[in-house]
């Protein structure tokens, strides 16, 4: 395909873990080190394609209900400095300006524990880690990278999985990603959802996700919140909301689509290296890989 762009382009690396160029920068990452975060931050902790738009969506109708009442009506929609929330997506002095924003703010990343700012952990932020099953990741990473000018794009699908199981993709290696997260699993200001639960019963997630950030809810808050993070009227909304991208972004919004793309000796692969990784570890079990993988 002529258009077709070369992962060596357009990938950089920082300690170790490749990050599309298009977005992120060697630069905002030195910058990122010193971001200072505070207790009342909320941060959505997820890899990439695991449904951080979705609990985004979640996460800020949460943060507006409780603002209103805090501010009451009027002051809840003062005009607030936008900023894009993804952490390490953006040019070095968006930190800088993120001192200006008032609280709470909001920030999505898809970074490893190790690699965010010490300040996260030593002010006790509270964390939603967002996690998926493998398959259906790498299904939606594929089908992501295609249509998206700003990663690598693959001509087959069996190209795309030799690179995520090489951890040659954006953002590293997920299995690492999540050998890692399992390391702070245990603390009390880490809450660990999973998509897979929240295609299940997304009311009793939104609940659970509230009740965590300390965000009282009255029913019709709570019946709002899970209409509008539907996947249909997040589609439907999606121009407004992501214009031209929220087509790539929101595409299938399903459990078990790998099934229409792995082959035998790809399952295998795949399940050996969830064995070796994760098959013993708290995530690993959360993930309930043999109802969702297999
Ligand atoms: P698919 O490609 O499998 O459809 P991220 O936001 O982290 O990039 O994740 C994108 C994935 O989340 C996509 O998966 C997308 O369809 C899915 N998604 C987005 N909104 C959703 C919703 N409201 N309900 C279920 N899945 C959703």
């Amino acid at each position: 395909a002529a258009n077709l762009l070369h992962r060596d382009e357009l990938m950089f690396s920082y300690k170790g873990i490749p990050y599309p160029t298009t977005i992120c920068s060697p630069e905002a990452f030195k910058a990122l080190e010193s971001f200072e975060a505070r207790s009342d931050d909320v941060i959505l902790a997820g890899y990439p394609k695991s449904g951080t738009n979705w609990l985004s969506q979640i996460l800020t109708d949460l943060i507006a209900i409780s603002q209103k009442k805090t501010l009451g009506e009027e002051s809840g929609n003062a005009e607030e400095p936008e900023e894009f929330p993804y952490l390490e997506v953006g040019d070095p002095e968006k930190y800088e300006r993120m001192i200006k924003l008032p609280s709470p703010r909001f920030m999505v990343t898809h970074l490893r524990p190790e690699n965010l700012p010490t300040s996260i952990f030593k002010n006790k932020v509270k964390i939603l880690l967002l996690i998926r099953n493998p398959k259906d990741i790498a299904t939606s990473f594929y089908h992501f990278s295609n249509g998206l000018a700003t990663l690598p794009s693959y001509e087959t699908w069996d190209d795309f999985f030799t690179d995520f199981m090489s951890k040659k993709i954006a953002w590293g290696c997920y299995f690492e990603y999540l050998s890692e997260w399992n390391k702070y699993v245990d603390k009390e200001n880490i809450m660990t959802v999973t998509y897979e639960e929240l295609k299940e019963n997304r009311a009793l997630g939104v609940k659970n996700i509230a009740a965590f950030f300390g965000i009282p809810l009255t029913e019709e808050e709570l019946q709002l919140v899970v209409e509008r993070s539907s996947f249909q009227s997040m589609k439907k909304n999606s121009e407004k909301t992501h214009g031209a991208f929220g087509n790539v972004l929101f595409r299938k919004g399903a459990v078990s689509d790998w099934k229409n793309l792995f082959s035998e000796d790809q399952n295998e692969k795949m399940d050996k290296m969830f064995e070796e990784c994760l098959a013993g570890t708290k995530l690993g079990k959360k993930l309930k890989y043999d109802v969702y993988c297999k």
